[in-house]
């Protein structure tokens, strides 16, 4: 969870490139009501964070998708359900009605997209997200290193890690196996998760271009985000395709290194299209002065990835809650001190590069 690719260089500047900003208060400013809500991808939310797609949740904690989705639904913001969940479009709709967003990668298979569309139309989720950032798959050594794999193994190299942590130990070895909960029926020869992964890797498609998110945005017919910009050119394209929302992202750090975070190319980014689109951060948000500095700086919101996904390991849903809290707290207190009275207000002028 925690790991990124290669150096892990970009991993760590989503994080650091928020140091490179510093916020100005300015004070005898009436902030004994601030305002969190807004209005994101058509739902209206309570507080300026998104819960970013992360798959396979259920490595963290045996509760997964479905803790993580009541957390969001408690926090009144969206949760989106990545593709490569363990837990199905259909369980997470029964389990939440609050904002939903499903994400989608840049399938090979039309019908198989086509189905998704038609399973999160029904399921009354509010939004779809297309994850653009994944022509193949990025290199993380970490997990090589440690021998990490999918479902995991408890192995030589990981048995004193793994007695370590008794509670996470009897639920791995007591909860159903792990699967793919969204793609295991198209593996028809799939018996286990190691061939819905290897069937998922081959209908990756790296041939995909601008038309084919133009086919899926007609399709959805409903508040479509690109995830993945970084730079002004996809952005301006990604607006003329017709996407409601791009989210700013390097997939945390996990797919190429060296690419630069998401804070560092906000500013130009909102310069070349933020009138025009939602624009989402999405990358090193562990403060709440990270998002008021993300939100001073153009973005209508943020996504946190691991932030919540930390919760999820350490506490199931009630660790999700408690993240939340943490940082919806922060930002209040982060705005008053700087005197700011409502999310909306944020501008330039409260951050100012060091
Ligand atoms: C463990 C993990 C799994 C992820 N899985 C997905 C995924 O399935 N789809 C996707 O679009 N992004 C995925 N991401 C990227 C997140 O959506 C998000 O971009 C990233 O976590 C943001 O950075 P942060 O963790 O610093 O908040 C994953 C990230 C992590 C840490």
């Amino acid at each position: 969870m925690d790991g990124a690719a290669e150096d892990e260089i970009t991993l760590y500047r989503n994080q650091d490139d928020f140091n490179r900003y510093e916020l100005i208060p300015r004070f005898l400013v009436d902030v004994k009501d601030v305002d969190l809500s807004t209005t994101v991808l058509g739902a209206d939310i309570d507080v300026p964070f998104v819960l970013a797609p992360t798959g396979m949740s259920r490595l963290y904690h045996h509760t997964g998708e479905a803790a993580v989705a009541a957390a969001a639904k408690k926090a009144g913001t969206i949760y989106s359900l990545s593709s490569m969940a363990t837990a199905s479009i259909e369980e997470i709709a029964g389990i939440t009605d609050g904002p939903k967003m499903f994400q989608i990668y840049v399938w090979r298979d039309r019908e198989l997209l086509k189905q998704f569309i038609n399973r999160a139309k029904a399921g009354g989720y509010s939004a779809l997200c297309l994850t653009v950032d994944l022509p193949t798959a990025g290199n993380r050594e970490r997990d090589l290193r440690n021998g990490f794999t999918v479902p995991p193994e408890i192995r030589l190299a990981n048995i004193i890690d793994t007695l370590k942590r008794p509670d996470w130990l009897w639920h791995f070895l007591t909860s159903p196996r792990m699967s793919l909960a969204n793609v295991r029926d198209h593996a028809t020869a799939a018996k286990n998760l190691f061939n819905v992964i290897d069937y998922t890797a081959s209908q990756f498609d790296p041939s995909v271009t601008w038309p084919d998110v133009d086919w899926m945005i007609r399709e959805w017919d409903g508040p479509f985000a690109i995830k993945g910009i970084l730079s002004v050119d996809d952005a301006r394209r990604a607006v003329e395709t017709g996407a409601t929302a791009l989210i700013i992202s390097n997939h945390g750090g996990r797919q190429l290194d060296q690419s630069p975070a998401p804070i560092s190319v906000l500013p130009e980014i909102a310069a070349a299209v933020g009138d025009r689109v939602e624009l989402i951060l999405d990358g090193g948000i562990r403060r709440g002065a990270d998002v008021v500095k993300a939100l001073s700086l153009g973005a209508r919101a943020v996504m946190i990835g691991r932030a919540y996904l930390f919760g999820l390991g350490a506490g199931g849903q009630a660790g999700v809650e408690r993240a939340l809290q943490l940082l919806t707290e922060e930002i209040r207190r982060t705005l008053m001190l700087i005197g700011c009275k409502s999310i909306k207000e944020l501008e330039g002028k409260y951050v100012r590069k060091r």
